[in-house]
């Protein structure tokens, strides 16, 4: 295996879009940020240095950094911020994954602008279980503020209520041609006839989920979150932020005098809440032939907009989802943990808690807006729990983040007691045996506001063994499981009014971020810890700490 080497200086760079300019966050002033390469297992050491005047950290998503919390990244839960003018060095250990991940920033809402691709191909010898593309582009789906998006959080914190919503959605850090003052610098993706693409889709949002597709074409999915699909085909993906999508895009639309040589590439939201505001507005970048000279006489059309489902259709996402499958071939298992040894049921719900001194409650209903795992509103604590685990430091965090929800009642019903809405602000965390066959059931609820949730996990890539609408039945719903070929994912769609299983084995020993990747909804406490402790064996516990983290 082989090790690289980066320099990532974080830096306010000016930058204009919407024909607004503002300073934005940048790692070596790029917007997105750098693509990093490497082959399965290899490490790549990255030094972030940080010139810009406010607190950093950066996580390497679905990466499952055995043995090495250290070096995850998450804001007070694994390291304390890279103050400004100091440094910090990540060591990213690959182990098995293969296809596309990303890094983004892990301090409030900073990953807004500071993230980038990680392409991880397969080891030297061995090949992809699909055509080999002819060509590979990063196709970054984010989204844009014309105001400064630590001022969008800090507003919405102190307000108490939903944050101000985006202006613009974005591919590859630009609007495109349905926005103001944006058209000369959509992105464009140059193609030949007849050739074969990778497009490697990431979902860096920081509030929606969304549906992405190409006009004319269909693409064939092939790999998800760092893991191998089952291929096939599809005219629209949905994709919630945290995932990444391995698509093969196959141009092959007739030339002739009277067809297009640009199609867009387009992204627009899937809103799953009713009454959340979102950003309606739709990103486009264009999808252009080479070598094809359109007749001068025909007709001048602009690119067609691909058919994507509307904002609202419930029933196109899930059945997007419904059809992700792992490979489970010979060369790439599915080793789905058959039996568990215990399952820990959260559920994820939106709260309300009473007006206070600091926030003035201009939120719904005169409380402030706040989200929960088991009706535990997570706290940061300030210093992080890695530190406070490894070193005993005592009263930094609790051990009793609940197994089951605290009451039960009917999750998905209409008017829900209204008791359940107020959450215990607490840092809990849950305490999981070393290599323990683990279950997570994430129970949605209409506490508030029902909505879809995808909820992520540092240091595991877990199988998506079940999901469905309404209560979850213990009985019932296990016997209809995939433990077949269910998709590994580091990031799990709850949906909207139901719930989602996940299985994974706990041998990763560390301190474990967990939390719904809508930033909105994590900033708001939709978030907890899972603490898997060291096994017996040497090769089974914890590597030492670097000496250089930062302190708190
Ligand atoms: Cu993509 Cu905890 O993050
Ligand atoms: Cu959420």
């Amino acid at each position: 295996a082989k090790t690289y080497y980066h320099n990532f200086v974080i830096k306010e760079t000016k930058c204009t879009r919407l024909c607004a300019t503002k300073n934005i966050l940048t790692v070596n002033e790029q917007f997105p940020g750098p693509t990093l390469y490497a082959q399965r297992g290899d490490t790549i050491i990255v030094k972030v240095f940080n010139k810009a005047n406010t607190n950093i950290t950066i996580h390497w998503h679905g990466v499952d950094q055995p043995r090495n919390p250290w070096s995850d990244g998450p804001e007070y839960i694994t390291q304390c911020p890279i103050r400004p003018g100091t440094d910090f060095t990540y060591n990213i250990i690959l182990s098995e994954e293969e296809g596309t991940l990303w890094w983004h920033a892990h301090s409030d809402w900073d990953r807004a602008t500071v993230h980038g691709a990680i392409f991880i191909y397969p080891k030297i010898g061995s090949s992809l279980p699909y055509p080999k593309p002819d060509k590979e582009i990063p196709i970054i789906l984010g989204e844009w503020w014309k105001s400064d998006v630590a001022e969008v959080l800090a507003e919405s914190l102190l307000t108490g209520g939903d944050p101000n919503i985006s202006d613009a959605y974005t591919i590859n850090g630009q609007p495109g041609d349905l926005y103001n003052c944006s058209k000369k610098d959509t992105f464009k993706v140059m193609v030949e006839y007849g050739k074969t693409y990778l497009l490697r889709l990431i979902n860096a949002a920081i509030n929606n989920e969304l549906f992405f597709g190409i006009a004319g074409h269909k693409l064939r999915v092939v790999g998800t979150d760092g893991g191998y699909l089952k291929p096939f085909d599809t005219d629209y993906v949905m994709i919630t932020p945290g995932q990444t999508m391995d698509l093969l895009l196959f141009p092959n639309q007739p030339f002739n005098s009277s067809s297009k040589t640009q199609y867009y590439i387009a992204t627009k939201p899937y809103a799953s809440a009713v009454n959340v505001l979102y950003d309606t507005s739709s990103a486009t970048a264009i999808l252009q032939y080479k070598n094809f000279k359109p007749n001068k006489l025909s007709p001048s059309k602009s690119p067609s907009f691909p058919t994507l489902p509307d904002d609202n259709d419930t029933n196109s996402a899930t059945d997007f989802t419904s059809k992700l499958k792992s490979l489970a071939s010979q060369e790439h298992p599915a080793s789905v943990p058959k039996e568990i040894d215990e399952r820990i049921i959260i559920t994820v719900s939106m709260n309300l808690l009473p007006c206070n001194n600091t926030t003035p409650c201009l939120g719904p209903q005169s409380g402030r807006l706040a989200a929960s795992l088991n009706n535990i509103s997570f706290q940061e604590p300030g210093i992080d729990v890695l530190d406070a685990y490894y070193n005993q430091i005592p009263n930094v965090y609790g051990e009793e983040f609940p197994q089951e929800p605290p009451f039960y009642y009917n999750f998905t019903g209409d008017n829900l007691p209204r008791v359940y809405l107020l959450p215990k602000l607490a840092t809990e965390v849950r305490v999981v045996e070393y290599n323990k066959s683990v279950e997570v059931v994430f129970q949605g609820t209409s506490l508030l506001a029902s909505e879809n949730h995808p909820l992520h996990l540092h240091g595991f890539r877990f199988y998506v063994v079940g999901r469905g609408f309404g209560n979850f039945d213990k009985d019932k719903d296990p016997q209809s499981y995939n433990l077949v070929d269910p998709p590994l994912e580091n990031t799990v769609g709850v949906p909207k009014n139901g719930w989602a299983a996940v299985r994974f084995r706990a041998s990763n020993p560390g301190v474990w971020f967990m939390h719904c990747h809508l930033d909105r909804h994590a900033s708001w406490g939709m978030d907890t810890v899972f603490i898997v402790k060291n096994g017996e064996k040497p090769e089974e516990q914890m590597l030492p700490p670097p000496k250089n983290m930062p302190k708190c």
